[in-house]
């Protein structure tokens, strides 16, 4: 396996704890993990059909729909000010706990880069609120191509703005469809499997697998 020179992270669910809503959710039901649970299951199953359809809308839009589906669901009645209260909580989603010092230690050897499906103003917020900006040579967002991940031409925005060939990139997600997709895109790929999830069976499974991003260093014999 050639020796990897930069690495690529996905951000929701893998830098930032999507269920950190959970707390502004604890305003509407007394079930937060629930709706939490059904908006981001719901979420990323619009991308999937919206990219599908070619009816692409930025993940602001996509969010936004995707709570509104879950209150529905869950037959929770919120004001509009709850609904904006909590999408909000999306712009400063709290990283998990060993993101900054891993990212500070991979930094010091490596680029480092963002490759989400988020709109371009909800990563800006995300890395700004967490602090991780100094770490990050790229930002990148499937905005720019107006479909989502796993659509081979998202993942191909990486070495086209690292100036690197796929194979010397180790691409990070959490979540499986990710893995599954970066994989098949021809990257290096490190499953972060925080829930230990069984893989989603769809032919491609990563090189590596860690429980927390502070055993990549480790794993990959940096
Ligand atoms: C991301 O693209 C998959 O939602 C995840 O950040």
């Amino acid at each position: 396996m050639p020796e990897v020179r930069a690495f690529v992270f996905d951000a929701y669910g893998t830098l930032f704890d999507v269920h950190s809503v959970v707390t502004a959710c604890r305003g509407v039901t007394s079930d937060p993990e629930a709706l939490s649970r059904e908006w981001r299951a719901k979420q990323l199953e619009y991308t999937w059909l919206r990219a599908l359809m070619g009816r692409y809308e930025d993940f602001w839009e996509v969010t936004r729909a995707a709570l509104q589906f879950a209150l529905k669901r869950l037959k929770i009645a919120a004001s509009q000010e709850q609904v904006n209260r909590l999408l909000s909580a999306y712009l400063s989603l709290q990283p998990f706990p060993e993101v900054p010092a891993t990212l500070k230690t991979l930094h010091s050897r490596f680029p480092l880069a963002i490759l989400s499906n988020g709109s371009p103003r909800m990563l800006q917020a995300a890395v700004q609120s967490s602090g991780l900006e100094p770490y990050l040579q790229h930002v990148l967002s499937v905005d720019t191509l107006k479909t989502y991940k796993p659509n081979p031409t998202v993942y191909d925005l990486a070495p086209r703005a690292l100036g690197l060939a796929k194979e010397t990139i180790a691409f990070v997600s959490s979540n499986s469809f990710d893995v599954v997709g970066a994989k098949a895109f021809g990257f290096q790929v490190v499953w972060c499997n925080r829930t230990q999830a069984p893989l989603d069976e769809l032919g491609f499974a990563p090189d590596f697998t860690v429980s927390h991003l502070d055993e990549i260093p480790q794993a990959l014999g940096l």
